[in-house]
């Protein structure tokens, strides 16, 4: 099940990979610091105390006083940032290509006069017994006794203020309590259900991401995240914890899935992703922790074009495809999918609320998702308001679940549905992968379940104030 990295035997050559670029983050990122001039002068003026500043290890600290290129890209380092090095002590690129050969420089520069190094006996194809690889197939079907196993998903929107009336203790108030209420459920669910990681998918608002950039996956591979202050100061929740090791996988596995993700170490996070661990996993202060660690998913809704909802159903089927991959340790992974429902946040359309829509989205993300990703943007847009297109990001978990690979139906565990929540209909879902019993692994990993009703009692009828 390893992941496919037929190009970590040719030879004399380090690919940049995930796992590369995180054992070679700060000596990367030291390099890049040589970009600035005034940096440059003070390392040149005492390499050791400019060194000091960066927690390298010994290897790719002496590796950098010693200009060991081939040293530095064993410990994670990438020539494009190496070349910084290189230039701050006057080195060309040839230079630096020639002192990792074992070469002298003027024998390398003949070299490459004389036409270059040739490739006979220098790749794979040259060595003994090697064979090409085979082209990699997408899984159709699940992978039985998985060590990461997705168990549920959860739906939810994730409105500012639902998380500044946890902030500021009003949700015994009237108008916050009917939302409240439809997350009492789940609170008490997710203490039984605590998974070990949790791939939330949410949208940033003009926060982590601004108009200097806007890719449309990124995928958080770093270790912590912090709180952004989105203008009204950071909220005081805990910062959020990463999974560096699952990310890189994921990215390796996504990416290697035709997925063009953008990866992206270091971030702030906004209410799209704060809001959501407030309302399951209730009022955590900023000293305490989650009790789960976090895979950041953020898709770019801000700008257009923004991905269809096919193409974020076939993003969730390609990380279950990565899940199904993993093999490090056991774990419980929850994939939620937060934003909408219907509402519109700007213009004189402002405040448009779709009930019937909603409710027709959320039986068709339950019983129908693959017919659910015919729906086009200009109907979320027309029909659910101009920010209701955040709902394309539910598709991500919902196209992960075990029954779109041909296991059983997700079981409804909850469904809750109120207007308003400031300009907002709210909607929240719990869904569940039938659980594994050892005849039904026997069979195949296929489960009988009862098609999915919502739970009674759980819908409230819209409601204004
Ligand atoms: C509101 C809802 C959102 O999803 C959001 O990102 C910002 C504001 C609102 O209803 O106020
Ligand atoms: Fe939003």
């Amino acid at each position: 099940m390893s992941l496919d990295k037929p190009y970590k035997d040719v030879p004399g050559t380090t690919i940049f990979d995930a796992d590369q670029a995180r054992k070679g983050y700060h000596l990367n990122q030291f390099c890049m610091s040589l970009m600035k001039p005034e940096n440059r002068a003070r390392f040149l003026a005492d390499q050791e105390a400019y060194l000091d500043e960066w927690p390298l290890n010994p290897r790719q600290r002496q590796a950098v006083l010693d200009i060991d290129l081939n040293t530095c890209i064993e410990e994670g380092g990438n020539i494009y940032f190496l070349s910084k090095i290189g230039a701050t002590h006057g080195l060309s690129f040839q230079q630096m290509a020639g002192s990792m050969t074992g070469m002298s420089e003027a024998a390398y520069r003949d070299m490459m006069v004389g036409g270059g190094r040739r490739p006979e006996g220098n790749r794979l194809k040259d060595l003994d017994g090697w064979t090409p690889p085979v082209p990699g197939e997408k899984a159709e079907t699940l992978r039985e006794n998985a060590p990461a196993r997705y168990t549920s998903a959860l739906f939810t929107s994730h409105v500012p203020a639902i998380g500044a009336a946890m902030d500021l203790g009003k949700t015994e108030e009237p108008y916050w309590k009917k939302v409240f209420d439809g997350y009492q459920w789940t609170r008490k669910w997710a203490k039984e259900n605590t998974p070990d990681v949790v791939i939330l998918v949410y949208n940033d608002h003009a926060t982590a991401f601004d108009s200097s950039i806007i890719p449309t996956f990124v995928l958080g591979t770093g270790s912590d995240y912090p709180v952004a202050d989105e203008g009204y100061g950071p909220r005081p929740v805990p910062d959020v914890k990463g999974y560096p090791e699952l990310a890189a996988h994921i990215a390796q596995s996504v990416i290697q899935d035709d997925f063009d993700l953008t990866l992206v170490n270091e971030m702030v996070v906004d209410h799209g992703l704060t809001v959501p661990l407030s309302l399951v996993f209730g009022e955590l202060g900023p000293e305490e922790q989650w009790p789960v660690r976090v895979i950041p998913l953020a898709v770019n809704v801000v700008q257009y074009p923004v991905p269809s909802g096919r193409r974020c159903y076939e993003l969730g089927r390609a990380l279950r495809r990565a899940l199904d991959k993993w093999d490090g340790p056991e774990l419980n992974v929850q994939i939620w999918g937060t934003g909408g429902m219907s509402h519109q946040l700007q213009g004189p359309r402002a405040g448009l609320i779709n009930e019937e829509w909603d409710n027709a989205f959320l039986d068709h993300l339950i019983a129908d998702p693959k017919g659910l990703t015919e729906w086009q943007h200009m109907e979320y847009v027309d029909e659910a308001g101009s920010e209701g297109i955040e709902l394309v990001d539910w598709l991500i978990a919902r196209g992960a679940m075990d029954d779109q690979f041909g296991g059983g139906a997700p079981e409804t565990n909850h469904r809750f549905y109120h207007v308003p929540a400031s300009n907002t209909a709210v909607g929240h879902l719990v869904l569940s992968n039938p659980v594994a019993t050892p005849e039904s692994a026997a069979a195949g990993g296929e489960t009988e379940v009862p098609a999915s009703e919502p739970v009674p009692g759980t819908a409230t009828v819209p409601a204004t104030v």
